[in-house]
């Protein structure tokens, strides 16, 4: 029998992603296997859901952690390994003009979270984490320590919108307000930046007169559910390689973007 591909999955919310997931592991689709889901939400309620199947499950609480740091930084001091300069010359999340402070702030109290994950991650032996529904940014801290080979990263993530338009926190809302005529989610790899690591896989729909945000949504979501254990196939199957392509631009500018390239099967 050929090996199943060992799946951990970070949560914040329902669950109905990883609940997909799971339904495909069970129905032999994927070669696939969950062995943990993690939650910085102690109410998730996908949380629950991986209960029924006998997925092990933890929290790590990333509100009372930020707040703890808050209240009393030296009660939770940063991980030993952890180097602030390092951290703010890799991350790409926050461009110049974000207050330093706020970046510094962001940077140590992830790291502190971002280790407890770690931490109990540990026990359990995973190929790719897949993040369902997760909504915490990583710091180079977190991505760096899972993703230990360069030439394959190890984390993806779903976004409801077709990157690259729309990243952050609502993207069918963004899709919609924006008056666009089509409207879908993507799968891609996790890189410093906010939902912008390589693509791997996108669906789009139409979006008509009459929709709603709640009616894309339940669309998107319906499309997600289908996408997201494809892609999750494709890296078990060893079919997905990024490579870094380089573009002749105008004015002899240059424009290179790490890509994912879909290896035929077999
Ligand atoms: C999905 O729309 C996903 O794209 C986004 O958050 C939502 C999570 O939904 N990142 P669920 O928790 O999987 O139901």
């Amino acid at each position: 029998m050929k090996k199943k591909l060992n799946v951990g999955a970070l949560i914040s919310g329902g669950g109905t992603n990883l609940q997909a997931i799971i339904d495909a592991c069970r129905r032999g689709k994927i070669d696939a296997k969950i062995v943990f889901v993690g939650s910085d939400n102690p109410d998730a309620y996908g949380i629950q859901r991986a209960g029924k199947y006998h997925i092990p499950t933890f929290i790590v609480d990333y509100r009372s952690i930020i707040r703890q740091v808050k209240e009393n930084p030296s009660a939770l001091p940063p991980p030993d390994d952890f180097d602030l300069q390092t951290q703010l010359q890799k991350q790409t999340l926050f461009g110049s003009d974000t207050d330093p402070q706020r970046v510094r702030d962001f940077m140590i109290t992830r790291a502190i979270a971002e280790a407890r994950l770690l931490e109990e991650m540990k026990p359990y032996k995973f190929d790719l984490l897949v993040l369902a529904g997760f909504m915490r940014n990583f710091s180079p801290y977190f991505i760096d320590k899972v993703n230990t080979n360069p030439e394959l990263p190890r984390i993806m993530n779903i976004h409801p919108a077709l990157l690259p338009s729309f990243p952050g926190v609502d993207g069918y809302g963004d899709t919609f307000r924006y008056g666009c005529k089509v409207g879908g989610c993507t799968v891609h790899f996790v890189d410093y930046g906010e939902d912008s690591g390589p693509i791997i896989g996108q669906r789009a729909f139409k979006i008509f007169p009459h929709d709603t945000i709640e009616s894309i949504k339940e669309r998107g979501l319906k499309l997600e559910w289908e996408l997201y254990p494809e892609c999750i196939q494709l890296y078990a199957e060893g079919r997905l390689k990024v490579v870094r392509k380089t573009y002749q631009m105008r004015a002899g500018k240059t424009w290179t973007r790490a890509v994912v390239e879909i290896l035929p099967p077999g």
